[in-house]
């Protein structure tokens, strides 16, 4: 969750084994020096100027712009992976962010462990165990996300050693979690970034991120409902390619501390937009990242999608419901690539231009749930529930009151599109 966007520089590179560029990838504009054939099956499809894209042979139509200049653009058919399959339509996770333990992180990755603010009662914050077993019991969600700062792990210090003191108080929360039999995703909440210094590119080094998750891999290396988050929104990457081989020191790390069978979710930069994984080169960066066998079993694309006008998540009123702009063009590239995504972080306020397109939102990814796993709500845990975007559910006596977008579309219990 970010307050604005930066406008950075992406790296691109998209070549797959042959020098082709891959399905979806960026095959040229201005300046570009990568490949500018396409694989099999692909065409490489003028966008403008500044963009060309690898597109699914077949789909292209041609006009004519009006200064005169021939225009090709895709239409929404295609030959490779357009349709899901007849057994999609249930997804696998619906969960809701349990946030605290990442409060007063910047987008610079600048932060102090003291200003973590854990969501449990015994350290003086709000019940987030009662309102994940809430979230099981009454909404029938199965999967929570666990923000947390690196700072706060190893109380301030770049390295991979965990402090006692400050994980007990961050296992507390996931053990909470695993006590409701969901899935837990420890999420390392620090934009690529430790106190403004980008992992692997200037700040911290790989090695030192994947002592990071070394540790925690190896603590819940026999827990089978928990997910390695590697990265909250990397964004403004001077390399994506390079962030990518950040990306894989963890996975490797996590598999050899004997965490081996757990999904791990890949992320992507631009904050990882649903929308622009695949055009910004993020998909085919991290198409790249293998198990330490070669395979790329349980290594899942993160990604995040608001619904306002800025996709930022903060704005109460939503415009869109994502479904031509990202979530269908990613589906496509998921399905042509065999590999599926988790949206991590969705959310909107609590208006009726939320409710009809979180609504459509949702419906359009269990429709594709080959390959879309779920989604996560921003959030509940230590927000107020006056916060534009809470999840936070109240609490009288022994019952709870869900926010209205949940309560009329989010939860899977009203939704019904959760296995
Ligand atoms: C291409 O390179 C020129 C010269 O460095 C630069 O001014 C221009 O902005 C670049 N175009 C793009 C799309 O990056
Ligand atoms: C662990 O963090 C606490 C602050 O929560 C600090 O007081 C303590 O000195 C740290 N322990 C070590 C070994 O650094
Ligand atoms: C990031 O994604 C947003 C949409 O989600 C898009 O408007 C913006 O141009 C992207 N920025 C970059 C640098 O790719």
């Amino acid at each position: 969750m970010k307050a604005v966007y930066a406008l950075g520089f992406v790296g691109l590179t998209a070549l797959s084994a042959r020098g082709q560029a891959a399905l979806y990838a960026q095959c040229g504009g201005e300046n570009w020096t990568g490949a500018t054939t396409c694989v099999s099956g692909a065409v490489c499809t003028y966008s403008s100027e500044y963009y060309s894209q690898c597109l699914p042979a077949g789909t292209a139509t041609t006009t004519t712009a009006a200064a005169g200049t021939t225009t090709t653009t895709a239409t929404a058919t295609s030959t490779c992976g357009a349709t899901p399959p007849a057994s999609a339509g249930k997804l696998q996770y619906a969960g809701v962010n349990i946030a605290g333990f990442d409060f007063g992180m910047d987008t610079s990755g600048d932060d102090t462990a003291s200003s973590a603010y854990p969501p449990l009662t015994q350290y003086y914050g709000s019940d987030g165990a009662g309102q994940m077993t809430h979230f099981v019991n009454d909404d029938k969600y199965n999967i929570f996300r666990l923000p947390v700062s690196w700072q706060f792990l190893t109380n301030n210090e770049a390295t991979g050693v965990l402090n006692e003191t400050n994980f007990a108080e961050y296992d507390a929360l996931v053990q909470a979690c695993l006590t409701t039999g969901a899935s837990c995703i420890i999420d390392i909440h620090n934009y690529a970034r430790f106190n403004g210094d980008i992992i692997g590119q200037g700040g911290p080094s790989n090695e030192m991120f994947a002592d990071l998750w070394s540790s925690l891999a190896t603590y819940y290396a026999t827990e089978s409902k928990i997910v390695f988050g590697v990265m909250n929104e990397p964004h403004d990457l001077p390399s994506i390619t390079i962030w990518a081989a950040t990306v894989q020191a963890a996975v490797t790390a996590i598999r050899n501390a004997g965490a081996t069978t757990q999904l791990i979710l890949l992320p992507g930069d631009n904050y990882t937009s649903a929308e622009t994984f695949v055009s910004g080169g993020s998909a085919a960066a991290l198409a790249t990242v293998t198990n330490p066998d070669g395979s790329f079993t349980g290594l899942i694309m993160d990604v995040h999608k608001y619904l306002d006008s800025d996709n930022s998540g903060t704005n109460s009123a939503c415009v869109t419901n994502n479904i031509d702009d990202a979530w269908e063009p990613l589906s496509q590239w998921l399905r042509c690539n065999g590999r599926q995504a988790l949206n991590t972080e969705t959310g909107g306020g609590d208006v009726a231009s939320c409710e009809t397109y979180m609504c459509q939102q949702i419906q359009y990814q269990a429709e594709n749930s080959d390959v879309i796993l779920g989604y996560v709500g921003w959030a509940a845990g230590n927000f107020a529930t006056s916060y534009v975007l809470s999840e936070t559910p109240t609490e009288s006596g022994t019952t709870w009151t869900d926010q209205v977008l949940v309560s009329t579309c989010m939860a899977p219990s009203v939704n019904g599109y959760v296995a």
